[in-house]
């Protein structure tokens, strides 16, 4: 059986001694043009000519949970796509999440302003009840985090595209429903996976249906999000800030409006990390299984687009 590696941003040797130490007897090495044929592939944004010369592919496991780069590019036709099914994401989303979900609702901007300024000065406890909570995407990450945000005893809103029953959670679901998610949730949290369908979906239009005082949180694709109407919504004083990991152009640009903004607050594509460990479990055991003829989980649908 053979394993080609092809992920730009990722070092290969570690991936490669884990790989082998937990498929013994593949033959694992790093694509490069011109390689022989692999039956499996471990990628993340490989570019067209690794697809090309590639064809007779049984499956690519995308070292993600996100595989909307992938499915921009021409895919040998047998080739299922594999996401990475949590591998250690899930919880890393959670914390981060109901850090920034705390961060506002607790006002510990404000303190660290008083802090700098040598101020000592309370603010009045906000209630809970005023901080509905709404989770786009109930997915693997969306159904941890709107749990987790639940355990705060913060009303928690979740939409999806299938109706679902989670415990703590109202949820919403398909178009139909989008408005009345949108006008029970005043923090918005964005989860979804981008396909053409999600493009573009927080702007002008949803932030406007938010709860006055909005807060947006953004850690899913940073084409979901229109970034000149959040400025506009901020502007306005209908948000009142957001917290965003992923942005249209990444690594942002320098002189992005964002950078220096006082109620954004923006970390680098860092929400939730891939974890080399739990991901080379995991995609030995998938590959194990594909090997028995056996299914698996985390496998994406083309046309739904995740
Ligand atoms: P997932 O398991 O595929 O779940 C996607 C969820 O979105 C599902 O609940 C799905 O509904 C819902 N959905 C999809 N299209 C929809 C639509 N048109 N309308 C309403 N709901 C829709 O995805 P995941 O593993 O939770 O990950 C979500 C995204 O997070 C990834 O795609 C990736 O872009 C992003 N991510 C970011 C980071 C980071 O570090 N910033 C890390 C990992 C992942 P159904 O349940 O009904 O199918
Ligand atoms: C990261 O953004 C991922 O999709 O795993």
């Amino acid at each position: 059986m053979k394993i080609t590696f092809c992920c730009t941003d990722a070092k290969p040797e570690p991936w490669l001694q884990g790989l082998s130490a937990a498929l013994p007897g593949a033959d694992i090495s790093v694509w490069q043009p011109g390689a022989p044929q692999a039956d499996y592939a471990v990628v993340w944004a490989p570019p067209q000519q690794f697809m090309d010369e590639q064809p007779a592919l049984k499956a690519l496991f995308n070292i993600g949970a996100g595989v909307d780069a992938l499915l921009k590019l021409r895919l040998p036709p047998q080739a299922r796509v594999v996401r990475l099914d949590d591998a250690g994401m899930a919880v890393q989303m959670a914390e981060y999440v109901c850090h920034a979900v705390i961060r506002h609702f607790r006002e510990f901007n404000g303190y660290e302003a008083d802090m700098a300024a040598g101020r000592w000065g309370y603010r009045k406890p906000r209630l809970r009840s005023d901080f509905p909570i709404g989770v786009m995407g109930l997915g693997v990450l969306g159904e941890r985090v709107a749990k987790a945000l639940a355990q705060f005893d913060f009303p928690v809103n979740g939409w999806s595209r299938s109706p679902k029953a989670i415990e703590g959670v109202r949820a919403f679901s398909g178009t139909e429903q989008f408005n009345d998610f949108l006008a029970a949730s005043r923090v918005l949290v964005n989860l979804l996976p981008l396909t053409p369908d999600t493009t573009d979906v927080i702007n002008k239009d949803t932030l406007a249906r938010l709860q006055p005082g909005a807060y947006v949180i953004n850690v899913a694709r940073g084409a979901h999000l229109v970034e000149e109407d959040l400025l506009a919504a901020i502007a306005s004083g209908h948000v009142a800030g957001a917290t965003l990991d992923v942005f249209r152009t990444e690594p942002l640009p320098k002189g992005h409006a964002f950078w220096n903004h006082p109620q954004i607050t923006i970390t680098p594509h860092t929400s939730a990390r891939t974890l080399r460990e739990e991901s080379i479990a995991q995609i030995a055991r998938k590959i194990g299984a594909l090997q028995r003829g056996e299914a698996i989980a985390g496998v994406v649908d083309p046309v739904r687009g995740y």
